[in-house]
């Protein structure tokens, strides 16, 4: 979480940073600063709040430099207020760090250095960082050697970038662990560092990535990258062809809306990029190594978080039922802590749109050492995930900037979808006239996404009818428990409805106790997700005053009348229905946080990249 951008040798450099920050903040926006070099010395401004707090700020102050760094913050350790925004001031005011990752031990690193005499300013595990390279610059280090020097006395994964009054025109930067990559870019007239390669795009496309143990210094014309033992370790450049428009809301009012109608595209994209129905067959490039070992797989273990997790949960179920392979999905991060068994002919696929989120690198790290295969499903080229797994299958939908994921998830659920499949095939258990209506179906869903996109038949009722509940149960079974998941998880992060998703048949088992008349039921009922057993789960609820919203086959109406609101869905066969009947959840969810009023693209308390553990 938290974002870094730096900036050296354009005259400019304050006000890139600030734009670099605009791009990150969908990684924290509980505070940002900016650390300049100005004159002799530092000069430091920082706000509680949105980027556009510290904008009116530097407009107000404005600082001219060619050297700074600035932050976004998502809050770990103190409250977000001024006085724990980044950049963090070393005590004599002549070192100023931003970070993002965790300290682990702090709080012992804190209580020596007050022993020895220095004094904090914030609540921050950060400051500890700009008090120790105070003490080694002290010592005579320059400051790429402090950096270097003070490293290995933090526990934890950590990005940091840092500057001091005694280097002009210099930026370090370090990467250790999964705290989120360091990109280097580089122009014809600056260089930056960057938390991630979007907000680099803006500037330059020529990029370098920092591998883990990494430390670079960079300068106006160069960046020099060196290991902790002070070995020179070269990243070339390389030229990236994204599309820096990709990251514009266009006529949408917020990114999340723009790219919940995007979903058609990210899925055509995705679906088209990995599969083609004539002549039938999978297209994988990025499989690599992992290719090989795919027919003899014996067991699949798929991990994520968030809607990367719920799409797992659907992946396993095509593993199992179209691959014909014990499949189970984890929560990455319990899955890291609990010493899972694994081995050679287990296939770890790790779910992550940002390939950067930690606990799902750490799981994949658990993963490598137990010697499993390992595929990503990722949506950004060159994510960390696709450096750790043996081979990635890209998803194509494009940036996503919303906070909660819609067309990645899709996107992933599509790709997941694909790569069942094709081990299905490997394995014998589909033949080549088994997978022409899978793959015929696949074809047709981008079409009966928009359509929903495009009808949004019901929603503005449900809508109506969920505004006034305090509380929402979203049920649903077989492929539809995960879509109840993620239902839940949209309407829960953006309109701060407290919701839930459940396995319907556990409804009986507790849940049902809290039903009441403001307590809104969201059925997932569609015809091929057990849709006789969950009319019996609607008439349980509306049994004890619940009212419901069901989502539904188009034409179902025998629920149509039970329910007292539907959203109808075109049947999309029974492995892709997940899919489609998420869709009308998204719209649900988003169309309820803007009525109430909420910023739907950067909901309170979360970030899009996760990661601190
Ligand atoms: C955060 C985001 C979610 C996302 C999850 C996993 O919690 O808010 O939208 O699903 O991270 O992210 P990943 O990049 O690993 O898919």
């Amino acid at each position: 979480m938290c974002g870094i951008f730096a900036c050296v040798g354009a005259a400019d450099a304050t006000g890139q940073v600030l734009q670099g920050l605009h791009d990150l903040e969908y990684r924290g926006y509980d505070s940002a600063g900016i650390a300049a070099q100005s004159g002799d010395g530092l000069v430091v401004l920082r706000r509680e709040g949105k980027i556009r707090q510290l904008a009116e700020a530097l407009e107000t102050t404005p600082v001219s430099s060619s050297c700074a760094v600035g932050h976004t913050r998502w809050a770990t350790h103190g409250r977000p207020s001024d006085d724990n925004s980044h950049p963090h001031r070393s005590c004599d005011g002549t070192v100023a760090v931003v970070h993002n990752g965790i300290v682990e031990n702090y709080a012992a690193l804190k209580s020596q250095l007050a022993g020895a005499g220095h004094t904090f300013a914030s609540e921050t595990d950060t400051e500890v960082i700009a008090h120790l390279l105070e003490e080694r610059v002290r010592e005579g280090e320059d400051l790429l050697m402090a950096l270097r020097s003070i490293t290995p006395r933090l526990e934890g994964s950590q990005a940091i970038a840092a500057i001091s009054t005694a280097e002009p025109d210099t930026v370090v930067a370090t990467r250790v662990g999964n705290a989120g990559g360091v990109v280097v870019g580089r122009s014809d007239r600056a260089l930056y560092v960057s938390s991630d390669l979007a907000a680099l795009l803006p500037h330059t496309r020529s990029v370098a990535f920092l591998h883990d143990g990494d430390f670079v210094r960079i300068t106006p014309r160069e960046a020099a990258v060196v290991r902790g033992d002070g070995s020179s370790s070269p990243r070339p450049f390389q030229e990236i062809e994204a599309d820096p428009a990709a990251a514009l809301k266009g006529t949408y009012s917020t990114f999340m809306l723009k790219e919940i109608h995007e979903q058609p595209e990210a899925l055509t994209d995705t679906i088209q990029s990995l599969v083609s129905l004539d002549p039938l067959e999978f297209r994988m490039p990025d499989l690599g190594a992992a290719a090989e070992g795919l027919p003899s797989i014996r067991r699949v273990v798929l991990i994520g978080m968030g809607s990367s997790l719920n799409a797992a949960m659907i992946g396993r179920q095509y593993f199992e039922r179209l691959a014909g392979i014990p499949a189970e999905a984890d929560n990455a991060s319990e899955f890291r802590h609990r010493a899972p068994v694994l081995g050679p002919d287990t296939l770890v696929v790790s779910i992550s749109q940002s390939g950067e989120t930690v606990d799902v690198l750490e799981a994949m790290n658990v993963a490598k050492e137990a010697g499993a295969l390992q595929i990503t499903i990722c949506n950004t080229e060159g994510g960390q995930t696709t450096r750790v797994a043996e081979g990635t299958v890209y998803t194509r939908a494009g940036l996503e900037r919303g906070v909660a994921s819609t067309k990645c998830y899709v996107a992933a659920v599509a790709a997941l979808n694909v790569l069942a499949l094709h081990v299905g095939q490997l394995q014998g258990h589909l033949a080549a006239e088994d997978l022409r209506p899978h793959i015929a179906a696949l074809v047709r869903l981008p079409g009966l996404v928009g359509k929903v996109l495009a009808e949004r038949v019901g929603v503005d009722e449900a809508v109506l009818e969920l505004s006034t509940a305090t509380d929402a149960f979203f049920l649903g079974r077989g492929l539809a428990f995960p879509v109840a998941m993620e239902g839940a998880l949209k309407l829960k992060e953006i309109s701060y409805i407290h919701a839930e998703g459940y396995a319907a048949g556990e409804m009986k088992h507790g849940p049902i106790a809290l039903i009441e008349s403001n307590f809104a039921t969201v059925a997932i009922a569609p015809k091929h997700a057990l849709r006789t057993k969950m009319i019996s789960n609607i008439e349980q609820v509306q049994a004890r005053g619940g009212r419901v919203i069901a989502v539904i086959t188009e034409g179902d109406s025998e629920i149509t009348e039970l329910a007292d609101q539907v959203l109808p869905i075109p049947d999309a066969g029974p492995w892709l229905e997940p899919i489609v009947a998420n869709v009308p959840l998204q719209l649900l969810a988003y169309d309820v946080a803007t009525a109430r009023g909420f910023d739907v693209d950067q909901p309170r308390n979360l970030a899009k990249t996760v990661t601190v553990e």
